[in-house]
């Protein structure tokens, strides 16, 4: 995927990240569902001087999920800790964590499916019974030993819902899956950052940044970037529909978003496999591209865009894709539209 529609952080995101990142729930556009509950529970906490439950945020990478843990933090009214299942690597240094947690804090671990599997039941009993097991002394006379540590929200980050182990999944309470976001919305958050970053943008040219986005606020704060160094260089700074549409068909960003990669997984289905249905692995194999990133990347967008269905005996190509690429669905297809 070229970099610019890759919804993974990329260097240069890093440096506009903080900047951008919305600072109360109120800048949080979008996914009304889970803001409304979480204010909720979050309000009920606080009127009971208590944690909040747990919570597991799941969804693409790009769409907010840390900006939302940070947010349940500020919304709290508690400081957070933040980590990510890869750093940490023994039982020690996740013993070390959770002592130093003051009460009602946040530990935020994202990536929580990357933790390592001997390292889930230290989380269990600190998760359920906000206490941890040491164990005092060695050999023969070693005992074990409950250190109670404080009460603390956990708040879990993941790409991958589906790795994350059945045990683990039911000690959280709160369970939100973060969506695609819609062009409008898409819109207005494009429209706040190019206040932040000084950019005047018509309606017209956030609509156009918008509908290629692929339904990402990472890509959409990305695009808005580099469609302001065009107007910049190609015009006199501001963004309208015309700037927009000539620097992103410059840049090679598709009307939908789709790139090479999206457009090879729907070509090899059609052409090598008569549309479907065909397995993640063969297709994967086909066009040279890791399983995973497939699976978590590009699938959950052609998806989302009704271009590719899943069934129980593979993926299979929509009448919508075969028209997107410029082709005449099978006979079969068409009843589905
Ligand atoms: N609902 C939103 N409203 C406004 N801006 C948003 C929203 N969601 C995300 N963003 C913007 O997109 C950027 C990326 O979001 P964030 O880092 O929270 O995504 P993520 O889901 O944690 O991604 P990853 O899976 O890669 O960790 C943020 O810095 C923020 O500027
Ligand atoms: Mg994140």
């Amino acid at each position: 995927m070229p970099a610019i529609l890759t919804p993974v952080k990329t260097r240069e995101d890093v440096l506009f990240e903080d900047s951008l990142r919305p600072q109360k729930f109120d800048d949080f556009i979008g996914q009304d569902n889970i803001k409304t509950n979480l204010k909720i529970f979050i309000q009920a906490a606080r009127k009971r001087g208590e944690h909040l439950d747990h919570v597991l945020l799941y969804g693409p990478p790009g769409l907010g999920k840390t900006s939302l843990a940070y947010l349940i933090s500020k919304e709290l009214g508690v400081g957070i800790k933040p980590t990510s299942g890869p750093v940490i690597e023994k039982a020690g240094d996740l013993s070390a964590i959770l002592t130093s947690l003051q009460d009602k804090e946040v530990l935020f671990i994202d990536e929580i499916h990357r933790l390592h599997p001997s390292l889930e039941e230290i989380l269990y009993s600190a998760m359920e019974d906000f206490s941890l097991d040491v164990i005092i002394g060695q050999g023969p006379g070693a005992r074990s030993h409950k250190l109670r540590i404080k009460r603390f929200t956990l708040v879990g980050a993941t790409t991958r819902a589906g790795r994350i182990t059945a045990p683990l999944r039911s000690r959280f309470g709160i369970v939100h899956r973060l969506d695609y976001y819609r062009v409008e919305d898409l819109k207005k958050i494009i429209m706040r950052s190019a206040s932040i970053l000084g950019v005047k943008v018509e309606d017209s040219g956030a609509e156009e940044i918008a509908k290629r986005a692929r339904g990402t606020p990472r890509i959409a704060n990305r695009l808005l970037r580099r469609v302001r160094d065009f107007a910049e260089v190609k015009g006199d700074g501001q963004i309208d529909a015309r700037i927009a549409r000539r620097a992103l068909d410059q840049m090679e960003v598709d009307v939908l978003g789709l790139d090479d990669v999206d457009r090879k997984i729907l070509m090899t289905i059609m052409e090598n496999f008569g549309g479907g249905p065909v397995g993640i692995n063969t297709i994967a194999a086909a066009i040279d591209e890791e399983k995973d990133t497939i699976e978590s990347i590009y699938e959950p967008y052609l998806m989302r865009l009704g271009f590719l269905e899943r069934t129980l005996r593979g993926r299979k190509l929509t009448a919508k894709a075969y028209e997107h690429l410029g082709f005449k669905p099978p006979a079969n297809q068409k009843k589905l539209f």
